[in-house]
This record gives C-alpha cells, sequence and structure tokens, in this order.
C-alpha cells in the first residue's frame, strides 16, 4: 500500500477518518478478506470498515496500481492513455478499415473472437489498458441494444469505484435519436469531491431508512453500481460536486469510443424501441 502524502491527505479530507489507522486494520485482515478488498467487487458489506473509508482506500488503491502498471510498461506517457487518464474517455474516428468495418456489419449478434489484425489494432489503440490487454479475453460482443421505458441505465452511475475500459464501435452514424452513450468529463478523476460522494455513498448502503439511500441504490440486496441521484434533477448534484456538463457521445459510424466507467456515465433516453447496435469490447483493470 504505497500512499502517497497527497493520497494520505484525499483520504482525510474525503473521510474525515485517518488513512494510517485504516491501513492497519486492513493489514490485520486475513488473505480472503484482502483479496476482496482489492478485487473487482462493487461493494464491500462491512459497514464499521466503510464508516472508516473503505470505498476511497479501495479507489486510491486501484488507480494507484493501474498508474503504476502502466509506467512499468512505458505506456503512461503514450498520447492515448494520458487523453484517456485526463478526461475519462478516449474517441478514434474512422477505426477499422473500411474492409474490416464492413465485415463486422454482417456479423451476427452476440459475440466473436478477434482476428490477429483486430487484435492487433485494438492492443495499439488502448495502451491505457497496459498488461490488461494481453491478460483479456479477445472477443467482440455484437449487440443491437433496444431502448425501453424505465431503464436504469438511464440515470448517471459509475460502473465501479475502480478504472473499467468499456468500449463501443458504432455501426451507424449515432445521433441524440439513437440514445447515446453520456459521459461526465474527467469524473473518471479521484477528486475530494468525487471521494466525498463515494464515501458517502458506500456509508448510506448500510441503511435503507436513510433519504438518499433510494437515490444512490437500487435496493438494498443489490447495491451494485453506485448512483447519482436516482430520483431527482442529475445536473445540481453534479454541480455540487464540481463537474462538467454531461457529454453525449453523438457519433459517425466507425468511431470508437472507450470510457472509463469509473466515471458518471448513463445510456440517454431513446423513443422505445429505438435501435442502437455497436460493437463492444471492455476489459477489467
Ligand atoms: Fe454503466
Amino acid at each position: 500500500m504505497n500512499f502517497t502524502l497527497h493520497h494520505k491527505q484525499l483520504f482525510e479530507e474525503a473521510t474525515g477518518h485517518n488513512l494510517e489507522a485504516l491501513c492497519n486494520e486492513i493489514s490485520a485482515l486475513s488473505n480472503s478478506e484482502y483479496q476482496k478488498i482489492i478485487g473487482q467487487d462493487k461493494h464491500i458489506f462491512n459497514n464499521s470498515l466503510n464508516e472508516k473509508g473503505l470505498q476511497v482506500f479501495r479507489a486510491l488503491l486501484a488507480e494507484t496500481m493501474w498508474i503504476e502498471s502502466l509506467k512499468k510498461n512505458n505506456q503512461y506517457e503514450n498520447k492515448n492513455t494520458q487523453d484517456f487518464i485526463e478526461n475519462g474517455f478516449f474517441v478514434k474516428e474512422n477505426f477499422l478499415t473500411p474492409t474490416a468495418f464492413k465485415q463486422l456489419q454482417h456479423l451476427s449478434q452476440g459475440e466473436h473472437r478477434m482476428d490477429l489484425e483486430m487484435v492487433d489494432l485494438y492492443k495499439r489503440t488502448f495502451t491505457f489498458a497496459g498488461k490488461h490487454f494481453d491478460s483479456s479475453s479477445k472477443t467482440i460482443n455484437v449487440k443491437t441494444h433496444k431502448h425501453f421505458e424505465g431503464d436504469d441505465q438511464y440515470k448517471l452511475h459509475i460502473d465501479s469505484h475502480r478504472p473499467r475500459i468499456k468500449s463501443w464501435v458504432y455501426l451507424q452514424d449515432t445521433t441524440e435519436e439513437h440514445g447515446p452513450l453520456s459521459y461526465v468529463p474527467k469524473s473518471n478523476q479521484n477528486t475530494v469531491e468525487k471521494l466525498k460522494w463515494l464515501y458517502e455513498t458506500s456509508v448510506i448502503a448500510a441503511d435503507e431508512a436513510h433519504p438518499l439511500f433510494f437515490h444512490r441504490h437500487i435496493s438494498a440486496p443489490r447495491i451494485g453500481s453506485y448512483r447519482l441521484n436516482l430520483c431527482g434533477p442529475q445536473t445540481p448534484e453534479l454541480e455540487q460536486l464540481n463537474m462538467a456538463k454531461e457529454k453525449l457521445m453523438c457519433v459517425k459510424m466507425n468511431t470508437l469510443i472507450a470510457a472509463d466507467t469509473r466515471g458518471f456515465h448513463r445510456r440517454t433516453p431513446a423513443v422505445p424501441g429505438t435501435l442502437r447496435k455497436s460493437i463492444r469490447f471492455n476489459i477489467f483493470l
């Protein structure tokens, strides 16, 4: 747990607790409990540790480990990596060659193995995945999304406290009418405001009677992706968090969008029944 003085200050400002004390408590846990804490679970059901700032600890640790591994792989300074770290997303027009794009348009729904040319293209582009690219499954998922009323994904949320790459190549020009992905630029960053929100949301998870519970969570057994103000207008809370306005990803066909889904994002609403076809490829960091 190599935290810097900056991390310590961030942690203490966001949680009001001492980082060292929490680190000591975590060090005394069993190996299986520790592995769970540093793992992919979106939420740890341990109220006592959450009150001491566990979720903020996890967010800072996961980011530190990712950045360290990028530096080790000499991929930290790369322009794509820097864009992704800075904004939380990366966009590249005309991603696939015209021939490859044409072939993909005719693929059936579901998973398909990438050919070597595609693996190479994704690898060169996804410098921000670092060593995780090699260990990820090289399959793309062809999916046509059909919009429906009341979709949970219409609400701004984070997928996880830790960096994650989700990517889409849209198979048609995408306008507002298609209900594209929306992303809050730079909301991937572990600012004091974001970490305070993460802390508060992790603590609220233990208390279904809390007035914000159903704004941030779906239901007590389903504590997963933390949500932003599920019931009310979204913008005021973004302003309180000192964040930018949402950016709608209206792009031309064959544009790659990769997003770090620890930042706030959502699917924007569209008329029920509207179709949006894309190729998806995700990596857990
Ligand atoms: Fe999501």
